[in-house]
């Protein structure tokens, strides 16, 4: 008896995977929204989908501090665009959580990259975002308006960088998916 429930559990565990239509899809420069992702991915059994700069990003090139730093240099060319090691085909997705840092309170220009380069049309949208302390703002709406495709855009949520799983949890649970 416990065998078979065992099998039936492991069958139901996999055809729930091959069935997965939720995305899990980030950009993480330092592993917080990583976490969080992790979490939204194991909870929902969704596929995770990592956003990989084709140039990764030195820990010097993230000193928003040394204002010849890579990313202040790319904070002050609004059109720059860093480029992604690759982009994934979420096309088999109804619903698609996107997750970043806030970098000066926006989503990175590399979200920007994935956004404007991906056609998610017709999907669900839902947006998810780490800071040390700027809350999502209107990250979320700005990289709506930057889509080149329509899409349902549910509200976003901005987690502390050292969320625990309980706080990312209890949200899965009240958007009821
Ligand atoms: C370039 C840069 C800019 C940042 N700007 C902000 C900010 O405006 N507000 C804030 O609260 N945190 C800011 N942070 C902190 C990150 O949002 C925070 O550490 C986040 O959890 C990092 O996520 P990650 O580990 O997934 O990259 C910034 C970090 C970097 C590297």
């Amino acid at each position: 008896m416990r065998k078979t429930l065992t099998i039936l559990t492991i069958l139901l565990l996999a055809v729930s995977a091959v069935y997965a239509d939720t995305a899990v899809v980030y950009f993480s420069a330092t592993g917080n929204t990583e976490r969080v992702a992790n979490v939204i991915a194991d909870e929902l059994r969704a596929d995770l989908f990592e956003l990989l700069p084709a140039e990764p990003y030195s820990s010097s090139d993230l000193n928003w501090r040394d204002e010849g730093s890579r990313v202040n240099e790319e904070h002050n060319d609004p059109s720059f665009r860093p480029e992604l090691a690759s982009s994934p085909d979420l096309s088999a997705y109804d619903t698609v959580f996107l997750g970043y840092p806030l970098w000066w309170g926006e989503a990175p220009h590399i979200v920007y990259t994935f956004i404007e380069n991906s056609d998610l049309s017709g999907k669900t949208i839902i947006p998810f975002a780490t800071s040390s302390s700027s809350p999502l703002g209107n990250s979320a709406e700005n990289l709506e308006e930057a889509a080149p495709w329509s899409a349902t855009w549910l509200e976003g949520m901005r987690f502390r960088s050292r969320a625990n799983e309980n706080t990312v949890t209890s949200w899965l649970d009240d958007l009821n998916l």
